[in-house]
């Protein structure tokens, strides 16, 4: 049985989880009108993996006999500057994410609940993966800089991820 504390904030990740979701399917969308197919799968794939961790929670908070509230998610911006404004943005986003991890993290270990501790460490290893891809994909575009055959090189490696993870 869930406390209604971390019940709450496991409905709150659920929710967060999602607005990443929104927010990449808007940069693939965004990168497919820029003419960047590669970013532009990078980010459905992203998309699909932030379903998947929204889901992971429902599933858990299902799992412990908690109750599962769907609440609507904020809309995610539409465009962006460039490139590499887009996932500088993934990355701080991405950071965010990890502190509320973090956040959730301390409140069930206050509230002596072991089985959420120990779905979160999951989530605490995935978000080091996280921040490590969004990161390195803004490190690379700064190399790119204005040069656009290195932008192509680099849609063109991004295009090359092939799974949700
Ligand atoms: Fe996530
Ligand atoms: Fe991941």
């Amino acid at each position: 049985m869930l406390k209604d504390s971390v019940q709450e904030a496991l409905n709150e990740q659920v929710k967060h989880e999602f607005y990443s979701a929104h927010v990449y399917l808007a940069m693939c969308a965004w990168f497919e009108d820029q003419g960047l197919p590669g970013f532009a799968s990078w980010m459905r794939m992203q998309y699909q993996e932030e379903l998947g961790h929204g889901i992971r929670i429902f599933d858990f908070i299902n799992d412990r006999d908690g109750k599962v509230i769907i609440e609507g998610v904020d809309a995610p911006p539409t465009s962006w500057d460039s490139p590499l404004a887009a996932f500088e943005a993934a990355y701080e986003n991405e950071k965010a994410v990890s502190k509320s991890i973090d956040d959730l993290y301390d409140l069930a270990g206050k509230e002596n609940d072991h089985a959420t501790r120990v779905m979160l460490q999951w989530f605490i290893t995935e978000q080091v993966e996280e921040e490590a891809s969004t990161k390195q994909a803004v490190d690379r575009l700064k190399l790119a800089g204005n040069d656009s055959s290195a932008l192509l090189v680099l849609d063109q490696q991004l295009g090359s991820r092939t799974s949700a993870e």
